[in-house]
């Protein structure tokens, strides 16, 4: 309650119920994303700093989806019938019960552009006026398919297109479904709204002129009028999408993101770039991705939650929940699925595809292999074209790759199997046994006939070093 100094408290509304019918669509028009953000979100989290005594969202044509989108703190009520603008407000104030004093914003969900700025705005400009509703118009070159609004010696009258007259239809003053209602008032005047349109529809828009017969009406002119892209169609969609994600780039850049073509560049709200990163022509990077600082990405990296730590590269590749490490090389044309993790300074070349595995530290798969669910240790190189067999039509099983082990050409990996620490396979090797330690493997299936080479050179080096004089052996 208001007393003293203190503001009215403000109640939120966000009307989504409504189908959409414009879209064409089988999903509700408010579940429909922007920059990877469903477009009801963005009103909501516009609404957030004006601190709403409670938020809440009309919801009705596909519900549950909806509600499963918006953030916990908005509460949901239900319009079970879409019966109009009007009718939801009324839906919605009974959500409020008992509250009789403050003031009620109520917001089209389908206004992503919509800042808080203006939000509070229109709120200042209803209180100071003290007036029974404010309404949100501009002046649009192109008003088509919005509320023509008349205003005059405070009575606000909103003419929908499809009930317009020829002469109303030349106005280009528009409704932008956004309004602020002394609650007193609304409550009294939704009642009173009948159904006499084209639609048979409750039109909030007709609330508006009661109330402003009764206690008089004001609108408040936007300022930016990028803001006053509204959704209702396809085209609407990509001209809002494209507005937000001009946004997007500029704070990274802002923020110190070299980002070489903005116009061939996606960038979803959710997603972090540290500074110095390079972000090349034809990349998308899309929900939980995360970048450190230093990278190179792109061009045509396509990285869908996906995190990459500082001074990693990833050229021409797709990832998809990876995790690549600190100056981990990735492309160019590899494929990281969910599960992979990449250690710092590894790298995945051209043409691999990586599921469920942890590459260790300075590790290579640099040529057209498949490597699932497998553990690949440090130092260890993956030749050309080494497949892990995860799969044996049943079951997913697991392949263990040694520090520095190292896998000649072709190398087929029958799983589950390992091969150890400093081990070697034969180029177009079948290794379905596991390779012991420090063996070289040959063969098809592969049988392991005596001491790798590496092991070999490891130990003359030690030999060496040791400044022995050594009797060579035979193997
Ligand atoms: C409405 C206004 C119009 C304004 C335009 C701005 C009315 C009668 N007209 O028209 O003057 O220029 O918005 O965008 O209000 N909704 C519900 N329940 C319903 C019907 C709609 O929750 O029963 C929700 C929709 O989900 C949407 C919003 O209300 O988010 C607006 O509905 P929409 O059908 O798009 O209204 P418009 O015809 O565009
Ligand atoms: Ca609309």
């Amino acid at each position: 309650m208001s007393e003293g100094g203190t503001l009215p408290q403000t109640f939120a509304v966000v009307l989504a119920a409504g189908k959409g019918t414009r879209m064409k669509s089988n999903r509700a028009k408010v579940l429909h994303t922007l920059c990877g953000v469903p477009m009801v979100n963005y009103v909501i989290e516009a609404l957030k700093p004006l601190a709403p005594e409670r938020l809440l969202v009309v919801v009705g044509h596909q519900a549950e989806l909806v509600e499963a989108v918006l953030p916990q703190d908005a509460e949901t009520v239900l319009q079970r019938e879409q019966l109009g603008t009007g009718d939801a407000v009324g839906v919605a104030l009974e959500a409020l019960g008992g509250e009789e004093e403050g003031v009620l914003l109520v917001v089209n969900g389908d206004g992503p552009l919509i800042s808080e700025r203006t939000l509070e705005e229109l709120v200042e400009r209803h209180r100071s006026a003290g007036v029974g509703a404010t309404v949100l118009v501009a002046e649009l070159d192109d008003p088509s398919g919005l509320g023509r609004v008349v205003e005059d010696a405070g009575v606000v009258r909103i003419v929908e297109e499809r009930d317009a007259t020829e002469d109303e239809l030349g106005i280009r003053l528009v409704n932008l479904g956004l309004y602020a209602f002394k609650l007193s008032e609304i409550r009294d005047a939704v009642g009173r709204v009948a159904r006499e349109n084209s639609q048979g529809e409750l039109y909030l828009t007709d609330v508006l002129e009661i109330i402003g017969r009764r206690s008089r009406a004001v609108t408040y002119r936007l300022k930016n009028l990028e803001e006053a892209n509204l959704v209702n169609d396809r085209s609407q969609l990509a001209r809002a999408e494209e507005i937000l994600r001009r946004r997007i780039l500029d704070a990274h850049m802002r923020d110190g993101v070299t980002v070489r073509d903005p116009d061939s560049t996606h960038i979803e709200a959710s997603v972090e770039i540290g500074r110095d990163t390079v972000i090349l022509p034809g990349t998308f990077l899309r929900g939980a991705t995360m970048i450190g600082s230093d990278c190179v990405i792109g061009p045509s990296a396509d990285l869908l939650d996906t995190v990459v730590a500082d001074g990693a590269r990833v050229e021409h590749s797709v990832g998809r929940g990876a995790e690549v490490g600190e100056r981990a090389a990735v492309g160019p044309y590899a494929f990281l699925r969910p599960g992979t993790v990449l250690g710092p300074d590894a790298k995945v070349g051209a043409y691999c595809e990586v599921k469920n595995t942890r590459v260790g530290r300075g590790s290579k798969v640099p040529h057209l292999s498949y490597v699932g669910d497998a553990q690949i240790g440090e130092d260890a190189n993956l030749g050309a074209g080494t497949i892990t067999a995860n799969y044996d039509g049943v079951n997913k099983n697991r392949t263990t790759i040694g520090d520095g082990a190292f896998t000649g050409v072709n190398t087929n990996l029958i799983a589950p199997v390992t091969i150890g620490e400093d081990s070697y396979t034969g180029a177009g090797s079948v290794i379905n046994k596991d390779v012991p330690p420090g063996k070289l493997a040959v063969g098809a299936p592969a049988r392991a006939i005596r001491e790798s080479p590496q092991r070999r050179r490891k130990r003359m080096q030690e030999g060496d070093e040791k400044g022995q004089s050594r009797t060579e052996r035979e193997d």
